[in-house]
């Protein structure tokens, strides 16, 4: 049985949490579950924001599920979930947007933002000027190698998609160095993958594409704020946060989450919609080779929601976290195990 590193995160975390992996275990997953903490919840206990056993943990098992991490805005300790990306060099965060409710303001979404996960303006080099913070500065970081590793990576990754297309996104009419060198770099592998319909577009435009005719594009990649900010669009045209995974991804390890964060203005209240962190767990099942488990989680998930008596506020219902992870485990009834179709 492989072990994984669990961190249940702040917030909504838990909760969302604790029903992914009702979902994964009921369609059949076996895992040994390493339960570590971090940010908030590792303050509260008197350690660091990032403890050394939860880094140990990590590195041993080569895979987490992590739920969200909040990170205070302003001043306060710096990003863990960035931290966590950078430390173990998890530089492909993959973040997929399916349409699994029908009836919202597209059908048939199947978009893949691909964002760089270890610089850009997340390097965090930022400091005050002087010491009146009269102004302060930012300075954004892309490397050639770092470019190359993730946009290869997306290429790679659109070879598998039945519609072979790769979307580079960028700002290289204003930034021409930094945004400009992501860009250049993806010119170069486009040309060696004559066989990848490959375009790029300006981030502003593309926002607005993104919103205006989704279905023009299929997999994006991009630099890491920007993928930041318009995974969460995707996400908003698929019916929200609450529906968007996310696996970052490095050479020999993985951590899943959801794109979403802690949602303060709903944790406690169980109401979170769990798809989101299910989906991800159905991802970790994949990458552990227990695929048929996160089939399984995958497909009771899509048709608890396509039958709609059972859904989650953010999606219009009434039920509760625990109210849609017992249909979803009710649903797997009806999905047959591999062995049962023989
Ligand atoms: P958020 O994603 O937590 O929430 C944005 C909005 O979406 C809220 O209205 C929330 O209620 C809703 N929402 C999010 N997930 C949902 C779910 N599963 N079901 C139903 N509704 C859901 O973003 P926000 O408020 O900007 O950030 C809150 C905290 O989370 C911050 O401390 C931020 O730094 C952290 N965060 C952590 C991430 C991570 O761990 N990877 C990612 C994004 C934010
Ligand atoms: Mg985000």
């Amino acid at each position: 049985m492989p072990t994984v590193t669990l961190i249940k995160g702040d917030g909504i975390g838990p909760e969302v949490v604790d029903a992914a992996i009702r979902v994964i275990e009921a369609a059949g997953a076996t895992i040994d579950w390493d339960e570590q903490v971090a940010g908030v919840t590792a303050v509260e206990r008197g350690l660091e924001t990032l403890p050394a056993v939860t880094l140990d943990s990590f590195s041993e098992n080569r895979v987490c599920l992590k739920g969200p991490l909040t990170t205070p805005v302003g001043s306060g300790f710096r990003s863990v979930n960035v931290a966590l990306r950078k430390e173990f060099d998890l530089y492909a965060n993959v973040r997929p947007s399916k349409s699994l409710v029908p009836g919202g303001r597209y059908d048939d979404i199947d978009l893949v933002v691909i964002r760089e996960n270890t610089e850009g303006l997340y390097a965090g080099i930022e400091h005050y000027i002087d010491t009146k913070r009269s102004a302060a500065e930012s300075i954004t970081i892309v490397t050639q190698d770092a470019s190359r590793r993730v946009i290869q990576f997306a290429f790679d990754y659109v070879a598998r998609r039945p519609r072979q297309h790769l979307t580079l996104v960028h700002k290289a009419n204003i930034l021409k160095y930094t945004s400009g060198l992501f860009l250049e770099v993806g010119k170069e592998l486009a040309d060696e993958h004559p066989e990848i319909e490959f375009n790029d577009r300006i981030i502003d435009n593309m926002a607005m594409q993104l919103v205006l005719d989704p279905h023009q594009f299929d997999t994006i990649v991009t630099t890491n704020m920007f993928g930041d900010i318009l995974s969460d669009l995707c996400a908003g045209l698929v019916g929200g946060l609450g529906m968007a995974p996310a696996a970052n991804v490095g050479e020999e390890m993985a951590m899943f989450e959801a794109v979403h964060g802690s949602a303060p203005d709903i944790a406690g209240k169980k109401i979170a919609n769990p798809t989101a962190l299910t989906l991800a767990a159905a991802m970790l099942c994949e990458s552990i080779d227990q695929a048929e488990a996160g089939d399984r989680s995958r497909a009771a998930v899509e048709r608890v929601l396509l039958e709609g008596q059972v859904r989650t506020p953010d999606l219009g219902g009434t039920a509760t976290t625990d109210e849609f992870c017992d249909a979803v485990v009710d649903a797997l009834e009806l999905i047959p195990t591999a062995e049962a179709v023989g």
